[in-house]
């Protein structure tokens, strides 16, 4: 699955290193050609005889070689790899990381690899949790690189939490999954997405919308695709283009995002309504552009159909996903609107947090559903996307 792929895999020091020789042999017997580099501390936790047996390559710590001076160019390794994987990743090097900080061989390949880089982040409960850890691993993602969740169970230290680093062959899916290697697991199932901002129009100039740039229901519609699934984008206005191998249909209105929705719904396995659709818009459209005069105007606003319920009343065994955007009372809406409209779950936009909402490449969100609630940490929509498939996967 891996085959021909250039692996730098990093080492920090951590006792989850132990984990790092599994994961290495994983990703070998996956086809991929490892090189390992450790920070100093790391060979403290784990032998270079078994991280170079393992990885078929000499182990690189240091700069060069105090023996004959032989360069070890993190250039070079940089520009070689496919893909840096830092497992275990600490506390400290992802601090280093998230400042830029080149102190050792492992850093600077960072500052140097222009492949994309995953952490797995291995520590104690407290440690993981700290205000600090959390702002570096934030910048971290804002930079760009991979976050691969670590799992909550027994610590080294003796308490239980989260922190663990992921198993290796958890690991080795997500390495897979950043090159698009995902499963098909949709193959066969069909679904509609609705995305972007619809827009009312007053008269042939003017209309009514909102901010709404359509990324998340796009990012939504390519995770769905990628695993296989058809996907019929009902996209309002956005400046996006459709993703690979996704059937997009254009609508203006909350009127015609409603008929292109339910004529669809009935043959599909599901639909997830990402769109900002109005809720109100104007009784009569005016013929000719509206004239200006010394006086006020007003205009009069009719409700729009509500596109999710009227989908949520003919579900049947269907998948239905929503998303709700709340500034006051967010939970106690988002369970409301979770029943009022039949959807198996919700995803709760937080306004509230710095990186979500509209217009960013990033969000904050809560996944709702009756039996709980599941907060997500700041992430790229597109990781966003992914878990709401993961979570569509397990219901279907
Ligand atoms: O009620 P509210 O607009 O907050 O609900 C948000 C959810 O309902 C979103 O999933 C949105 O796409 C969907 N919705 C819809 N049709 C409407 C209004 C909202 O599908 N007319």
């Amino acid at each position: 699955m891996l085959k021909g792929k250039h692996i730098i895999l990093g080492i920090t020091g951590s006792i989850a290193a132990y984990k790092s020789a599994v994961l290495c042999r994983l990703l070998v017997s996956a086809g991929a050609e490892v090189k390992v580099v450790m920070t100093p501390l790391a060979k403290q936790f784990i032998t270079p005889l078994t991280m170079a047996t393992l990885s078929q390559n000499p182990i690189l710590v240091d700069f060069f070689n105090p023996e004959n001076g032989e360069w070890n160019s993190h250039v070079k390794l940089g520009e070689w790899a496919d893909l840096y994987l830092i497992a275990p990743a600490t506390a400290n090097t992802m601090a280093k990381m998230a400042t830029g900080v080149a102190d050792n061989l492992l850093l600077t390949t960072y500052l140097s690899a222009r492949c994309p880089v995953a952490v797995a982040p291995a520590m104690d409960l407290d440690m993981y949790a700290h205000t600090a850890t959390q702002r570096n691993m934030e910048q971290l993602q804002r930079d760009g690189v991979h976050i691969i969740e670590p799992g909550s169970g027994f610590l080294a230290s003796g308490l239980s939490g989260k922190g663990r680093m992921a198993e290796p062959q958890d690991i080795v899916e997500a390495v897979k999954a950043l090159f698009g290697e995902k499963k098909k697991s949709l193959e066969g199932k069909h679904f509609i997405v609705t995305a972007g901002a619809t827009i009312e129009p007053i008269d042939p100039v003017r209309f009514i919308s909102n901010h709404s740039s359509g990324k998340m229901g796009y990012a939504v519609a390519e995770a769905l695709a990628e695993r296989g699934a058809r996907v019929t984008l009902v996209s309002g206005r956005t400046a996006l283009d459709a993703p690979k191998g996704v059937e997009r249909v254009d609508v203006l209105s909350a009127e015609e995002m409603y008929e292109a929705c339910v004529e669809r719904f009935v043959a599909s396995d599901g639909a997830v309504m990402c769109a900002a659709v109005a809720d109100y818009t104007p009784r009569s459209v005016a013929d000719e552009k509206l004239k200006k005069s010394d006086d006020d105007l007003s205009i009069e606003l009719k409700r729009t159909k509500d596109i999710a319920a009227t989908l949520g009343a003919e579900k049947g065994d269907r998948v239905l996903v929503g998303f709700a955007m709340e500034t006051q009372n967010e939970m106690e809406n988002a369970q409301s609107k979770l029943k009022r409209k039949n959807f198996d779950f919700i995803v709760l936009n937080s306004l509230r947090e710095a990186g979500a909402g509209f217009r960013g490449d990033t969000n904050v969100v809560t996944l709702i559903d009756e039996a709980g609630a599941e907060e997500l940490p700041l992430m790229s929509k597109r990781d966003v996307a992914d878990r709401i498939v993961d979570k569509i996967e397990k219901l279907i």
